[in-house]
């Protein structure tokens, strides 16, 4: 058996997936950098090749069962192991609850939660085995803490937060290890590729919205420039904390920072007796957790209601 550690990382295209393999890769970990579109590899194919890295790009939607398992049978085919899997893809759904349809909802919880559940499961079998295993989830400060404007992505961050914590002890005895990553504001294609309702681009969810009538929708929030448009019941909540969640884009950390972090989460593990591990970064996510931690629930409320929504 091999003795290099194999690391898979999801939604390796851009951002913190695209940084986090890099990271690994020169850090002596042979990586597999999935991501769902693999036109989209030029970029970090070109870094591997020229840095001789122990890189290489495989194709992982983690929306389709299919796609996961070939994706992880390969790998398990050919290294005949996995010893960590980064579950980092995923995409923000912002607005309110009442705006953004079913569809839409389900869609964030295929991607954020479900995505990751498939992956988890296809690796188990190999890690419970081989008696070993990091499984690392990229949740968010949005994860702990309830903040306007992101009801159904803060929905998927916590659920996922649960799993993780729930798991842990299941995986314990079999020497598998979760760690959770909480970032705060990251400066990522994150935000331009924040859907909000209606923006709904997946080619099979179209037929079911082909019917609605968009001009008696009520949504239309500002986009990016936040510009109030009232015309959803919500505009005020929604376009107040975008104006502060926007300006907090521009100092945010870039995704190195994470994938940093994330590097340092896996020797950590590997020297500890412990089972569950939890990493905040960025000085926001860092107030958001503490706010949390100490304060009332009514204090919270203030808190949260005094920084992003005046
Ligand atoms: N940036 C932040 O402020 C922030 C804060 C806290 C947590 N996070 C979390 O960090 C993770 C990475 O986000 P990021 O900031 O690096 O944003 P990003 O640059 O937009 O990267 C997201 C990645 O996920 C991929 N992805 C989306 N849907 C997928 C699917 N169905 N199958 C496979 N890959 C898929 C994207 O692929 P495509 O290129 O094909 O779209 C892209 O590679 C996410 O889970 C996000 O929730 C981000």
């Amino acid at each position: 058996m091999e003795k290099q550690s194999i690391a898979v990382v999801t939604g390796s295209s851009t951002g913190i997936g695209f940084e986090t393999s890099l990271l690994l890769a020169r850090n002596g970990f042979y990586t597999y950098a999935t991501m769902r579109d693999t036109f989209k590899s030029d970029k970090i194919e070109k870094i591997a090749y020229e840095e001789n890295l122990p890189l290489e790009v495989l194709s992982m939607d983690v929306d389709n069962d299919d796609s996961v398992r070939n994706a992880i049978q390969k790998i398990i085919d050919k290294k005949k192991k996995i010893d960590i899997l980064v579950n980092n893809a995923g995409y923000g759904l912002f607005g309110a609850l009442e705006d953004i349809s079913i569809e839409e909802i389900k869609k964030q919880f295929e991607t954020n939660l479900f995505g990751a559940i498939r992956a988890i499961k296809e690796v188990l079998p190999t890690m419970r085995e081989q008696k070993n295993g990091i499984l690392i989830n990229v949740t968010s400060i949005a994860g702990i803490v309830g903040v306007p404007a992101e009801c159904i992505y803060v929905s998927t961050k916590f659920a996922l937060e649960g799993l993780s914590e729930s798991i842990s002890y299941e995986l314990q005895p079999y020497g598998i290890k979760v760690i959770l990553i909480e970032p705060g504001v990251i400066n990522t294609n994150f935000v331009p590729n924040i859907k909000f309702p209606n923006q709904i681009d997946d080619k099979l969810q179209k037929p079911l919205l082909k019917d609605e009538k968009k001009e008696e929708s009520k949504v239309n929030y500002a986009n990016n420039d936040f510009k109030t448009n009232n015309s959803s019941y919500y505009s005020n909540t929604i376009d107040t904390f975008l104006s502060h969640y926007y300006a907090a884009m521009k100092n945010a950390p870039l995704p190195k920072e994470v994938a940093t972090v994330i590097l340092e989460a896996l020797k950590n593990a590997s020297n500890s007796p412990e089972s569950l591990f939890r990493y905040i970064v960025g000085e926001d996510a860092k107030t958001f957790a503490q706010a949390k931690k100490n304060m009332s629930d009514s204090q919270l409320y203030e808190f949260i209601s005094n920084k992003l929504l005046k």
